[in-house]
């Protein structure tokens, strides 16, 4: 995710900006830029890579003089990392410069809009599309080409604005994404995180969405799209700096559990235009989707998983044979594949070195590579025929979370699609598909809500020996997700069985006390999980069940029951996920162990 600060006041900014961007790297970013008013002109400077970069480039800031500016570091979504993408972005005439953090989804039929206006953009990046919409509505008041701007983008955003006619003002916007006004003594700031900014103000003004900031060295007035004034209380900040890099969490895990909402919705809704899915960034017509025999899948640790729930639904939706893999084993197996096969690469990072030479076999033996990544121009995208980005945001803690929750995002949208240029699905079946999918940022809120009683049962259950997961069919796959979070974390002892499986070996593990977590969400199913659930409550387990809440037949079976919201069945593992997240941290918490960094583990794996 990016990065955004601001600074109006009475000191050279350019180094206030640097050294606020500074902060904020934790988050992970790929370029970063400054914008600052010097003379009358708006001067940019910005560059791709580290920070660093661009301080040597700008002399730590002595290269651009003045006393208002905004900087910010990129985390790439819509174009590479390069120069020419970072951020500030700038109108035609240079007039504006615009900062953003967020995406704006229908920035492609604005950019055209602008286009046959005779606009040349620079850029690839949706930021661009603001900056120029800003200038093409100016007519001699800012606030006013503000508000029309607004009322033409869609999507997510926290802005920070100037403009060469206004060297005394500073504007900021957001809408569901974060952005801060931070209050100092002749001088205010703006921040996406309170970190940019805290070492020179602990005094803030939290922006709703549609509030408008004006902001001047000697106030700052927020209206809303009205124009009408918006009385704004500050706000006492009391953490340290390293609590307010976690946005108040004890850990980056935590906050990226808590951010899944955010995640899924971006990842999500910029993809669904008009009823119809619209994966703008691939490229593969319905005749090719039709020739494929079959789907590989390849991938490692949670994207194996995430595979791994994949295939039950690519199967069920496309009726297409579908082979899921872990990478390390597909690229020594000598896989039966050609140009009739379709191989889907999943991995977070896109550097993950197991994956990426799966991903080279699989071009060698003539396949189509779709793969669905995270970071924005990494070698697993690069190499692809065609990527499906997930707009998760970085991903700073081991355990995958957020990542996790938008890559399972994305196969929903492409099974859909699939299915559809399949002709596998009625309008009412398409229909009811993305209703559910949409509902589902809100379902996954709804869990983190009652986090509590997982919280609670972790802490009745923190010093186990042995945890067994077992689920059938896509409660099986979930239940993989769940047993690898808890032992990567944790170091409890943990491994996932389908459960019609016990019976062949695994029940004779299972004595007095041990804890087995029971997945429960497939109705079709239920009946036979309850019967496995039996078998092991026999032997003496104490069980945790997750169902559906509709479904109370679960209560007097199981020692402790988590309920989800109801979702159709395919949808249910981005649901059924999270209270194994929450089950996960708490454990890991409750023990004491360093969660973000768990022991003998990488976030990126480039070794094989
Ligand atoms: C490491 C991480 C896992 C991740 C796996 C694959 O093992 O700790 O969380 O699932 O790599 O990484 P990728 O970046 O390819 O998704």
């Amino acid at each position: 995710m990016c990065g955004i600060v601001g600074y109006i006041g009475g000191d050279q900014a350019a180094p206030i900006l640097l050294e606020g961007l500074e902060k904020l790297e934790y988050r992970g970013y790929d370029s970063a830029g400054v914008a600052v008013y010097d003379q009358g002109r708006v001067q940019i400077a910005k560059a791709k890579g580290r920070l660093q970069v661009l301080k040597e480039m700008i002399h730590g800031g002595d290269d651009i003089r003045g006393t208002l500016g905004i900087g910010h570091t990129r985390w790439a979504t819509h174009g590479e990392p390069s120069d020419v993408n970072a951020h500030p972005q700038a109108s035609v005439s240079g007039k504006f410069a615009v900062v953003h953090n967020g995406i704006i989804e229908n920035y492609l039929s604005l950019k055209e809009y602008l286009m046959r206006k005779g606009v040349a953009f620079l850029s690839e990046t949706d930021t661009e599309v603001v900056a120029q919409l800003l200038e093409y509505y100016y007519h001699g008041d800012i606030l006013d080409a503000v508000v029309k701007v607004l009322s033409k983008v869609e999507g997510s955003y926290g802005l920070g604005i100037i403009c060469e006619d206004d060297p005394d003002t500073l504007y900021a916007v957001r809408k569901d994404s974060p952005l801060v006004v931070g209050l100092g003594e002749g001088e205010n700031f703006i921040a996406s995180d309170v970190p940019a900014i805290l070492k020179r103000t602990r005094e803030i003004c939290r922006l709703r969405d549609n509030e408008i900031a004006v902001i001047r060295r000697c106030g700052v007035t927020v209206y809303n799209t009205e124009k009408e004034v918006i009385p704004k209380t500050p706000e006492h900040i009391s953490w340290d700096i390293s609590a307010a890099e976690k946005g108040g969490y004890e850990h980056f895990m935590a906050k990226e559990i808590m951010e899944q909402p955010k995640a899924v919705r971006d990842t999500i809704s910029p993809r669904i235009r008009g009823g119809r899915v619209v994966l703008d960034q691939i490229t593969l017509t319905p005749e090719q989707i039709r020739a494929f025999q079959r789907i590989f899948i390849v991938a490692c640790g949670s994207a194996y998983h995430v595979g791994v729930v994949a295939k039950y639904i690519l199967e069920d939706l496309t009726r297409v044979p579908v082979e899921v893999d872990v990478a390390s084993e597909f690229r020594y197996r000598r896989p039966i594949i050609d140009e009739k096969v379709l191989v889907l690469v999943i991995s977070q990072s896109g550097e993950t070195a197991d994956t990426l030479a799966a991903l080279r076999e699989a071009k060698r033996c003539g396949a189509r590579v779709l793969s669905i990544v995270n970071v924005v121009g990494s070698s697993i995208a690069n190499e692809s025929d065609d990527v499906l980005y997930t707009w998760a945001g970085p991903e700073i803690a081991v355990a995958t979370t957020k990542a996790y929750s938008t890559q399972l995002a994305v196969v929903y949208l492409l099974a859909i699609y699939l299915a559809d240029a399949l002709g596998r699905l009625t309008p009412e079946q398409y229909a009811d598909y993305l209703r559910e999918l949409e509902a589902l940022p809100e379902k996954i809120e709804k869990i983190l809500e009652n986090k509590k009683d997982i919280q609670y049962y972790a802490s009745q259950n923190f010093n186990a020996k042995d945890i067994f997961f077992i689920g059938r069919n896509l409660d099986y796959a979930m239940s993989m997700e769940g047993s690898l979070k808890l032992k990567e974390i944790s170091y409890i002892h943990s491994d996932a069985y389908a459960a019609g499986e016990l019976k062949h070996g695994t029940i004779s593990l299972v004595e007095n006390g041990t804890l087995v977590v029971a997945l429960a969400t497939q109705d079709r199913l239920f009946d036979k999980m309850m019967s496995n659930v039996k078998e092991v409550k026999a032997r003496g387990a104490q069980v945790l069940g997750v169902a559906v809440e509709d479904n109370r037949k679960i209560e007097g079976q199981v020692d402790f029951v988590f309920y989800i919201p109801r979702a159709c069945d395919i949808m249910l593992p981005s649901l059924a996920v999270i209270p194994l997240q929450l089950f996960a941290y708490y454990v890991a918490s409750m023990k004491g162990c360093d969660i973000d960094k768990p022991r003998n583990l990488a976030k990126s794996v480039t070794v094989e």
